[in-house]
């Protein structure tokens, strides 16, 4: 197989990666087809992916908008992903111009088209760095230069969490990231779930485990599961909710029934 430029000397292109999986059901062009392979096996069981997807980004957009119109104009985004259209920059510099954006992530296609795309713009930076290692995101130069934790900051963990498993502790990983965040910052998160799935439990599984064969499983929570990572956190309203009741630009009725998977939900610290 040809590796294009964009493609790190370091990644392994047999393999298909979540973000590049991800990439290909947002339409984009940062996928091989090993990727779009497992990605259209998981279709098959699952055909709306790309609408819960679609769902994904269009939240994360209006939870930008909403932390600028709070005044917070920092953000710290983990498991960005391969840039795409309607970035938190794009979005966060539309509402506030002075916006600082780092965005953080371990799989080194998202970081090396990240750079790509952010080379040359000071109030942006990227970190290849794991959630799961909470000091090492909060301790990097980029951070230090561009984000001043003494202020509030609005911390995405959009559609990550769902990649770590219990082992690996996220609750731990998330109340770290907490306790080093400023009063009145924000957690704008999404979270896979069985729960609002408009198929039968086994069609959902059998998506499920494309991505425990891709050795990247996909971690199903309970909403209840899900709550437990805002502990710490006062949920703005509406609460924990499905994506597209998440104060909705358009009508909630008119979106597709694959948006309503999983949930979504934005707290802040008192
Ligand atoms: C489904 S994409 C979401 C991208 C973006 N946040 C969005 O919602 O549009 C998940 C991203 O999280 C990244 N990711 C998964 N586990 C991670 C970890 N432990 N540390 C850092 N990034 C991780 C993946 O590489 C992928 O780019």
């Amino acid at each position: 197989m040809e590796r294009p430029a964009w493609a790190p000397r370091s990644i392994d292109i047999s393999v298909p990666s979540v973000s590049r999986m991800y990439d290909y059901y947002l339409g984009g062009s940062h996928n091989f087809e090993v990727d779009r392979e497992a990605a259209r096996k998981a279709m098959e069981f699952m055909p709306g992916l790309p609408k819960i997807m679609q769902a994904n980004r269009a939240f994360m957009r209006r939870a930008v908008r909403f932390a600028v119109d709070e005044g917070v104009t920092q953000f710290l985004d983990i498991g960005s992903g391969i840039p795409t259209f309607g970035n938190v920059h794009e979005v966060a510099r539309a509402a506030d111009p002075g916006a600082r954006v780092v965005y953080v992530d371990h799989d080194p296609v998202a970081v090396a088209h990240s750079r790509a795309v952010l080379e040359g713009d000071d109030g942006t930076d990227v970190v290849a760095a794991d959630l799961r290692k909470p000091r090492e995101i909060l301790d990097s130069p980029e951070v230090r230069r561009l984000i001043d934790l003494n202020r509030p900051v609005a911390l995405l963990l959009v559609a990550i969490l769902h990649f770590v498993e219990d082992a690996d502790d996220p609750y731990a990983a998330v109340t770290e990231l907490r306790e080093a965040l400023a009063p009145g910052s924000l957690l704008v998160l999404t979270h896979a779930s069985y729960e609002g799935i408009p198929l039968p439990p086994d069609r959902a599984e059998g998506a499920v485990d494309v991505y425990k064969d891709i050795r990247n499983p996909l971690i199903m929570r309970s909403r209840e599961e899900i709550a437990r990572f805002f502990e710490g956190y006062d949920m703005v309203e509406p609460g924990l909710v499905p994506m597209p009741q998440w104060r909705p630009d358009t009508a909630p009725e008119d979106e597709d029934p694959y948006a309503f998977s999983g949930f979504a939900g934005v707290g802040r610290t008192a």
